[in-house]
């Protein structure tokens, strides 16, 4: 059993895509084990996303994370962390495999609805940056 951090971006909560998403993670049989929905100053977003700190996409993709509401969320299950990457697809949603949420309703690399841990180095960051251990069931 591992544990994955997940977040539906502020495009995805926009579009109305938070059940779309949750439902993609239930269905392939991953258990949801904390949720909320918050929105991120630009400081959290940078501490956040603090991997890409030398990125040239950091501004703006720090800006875009903290435009709006966000939905959190730890998602548990077998092979948890490439699971939702699978279920996610590729960054680019022009390279991702169809049936994969971004390939279904991403617009750019940038705006692309879904996040998910990389490896379990990024979870143990990612997790309890959200959430303490009484809010994880
Ligand atoms: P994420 O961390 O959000 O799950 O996405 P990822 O692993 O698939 O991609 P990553 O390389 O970690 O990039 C983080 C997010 O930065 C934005 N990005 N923009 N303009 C660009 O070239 C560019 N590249 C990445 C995307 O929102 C990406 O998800
Ligand atoms: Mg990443």
């Amino acid at each position: 059993m591992e544990r994955t951090l997940s977040i539906v971006k502020p495009d995805g909560v926009k579009e109305n895509a938070i059940g779309e998403v949750i439902k993609r993670f239930e269905q392939k049989g991953m258990r949801i084990a904390a949720l909320k929905m918050l929105r991120m100053s630009k400081d959290d977003a940078k501490g956040f996303y603090i991997v890409h700190k030398e990125r040239p996409f950091y501004d703006s993709l720090t800006a875009f994370m903290s435009e709006g509401p966000i939905v959190v969320m730890v998602v548990e299950g077998d092979n948890a962390i490439v699971k939702v990457r699978e279920i996610m697809g590729a960054t680019n949603p022009k390279d991702a495999a169809p049936g994969t949420i971004r390939a279904d309703l991403a617009s750019d690399i940038e705006h692309n609805i879904v996040h998910g841990s990389d490896s379990k180095e990024s979870a143990s960051y990612e997790i309890p940056y959200f959430f303490s251990a009484l809010e994880i069931c």
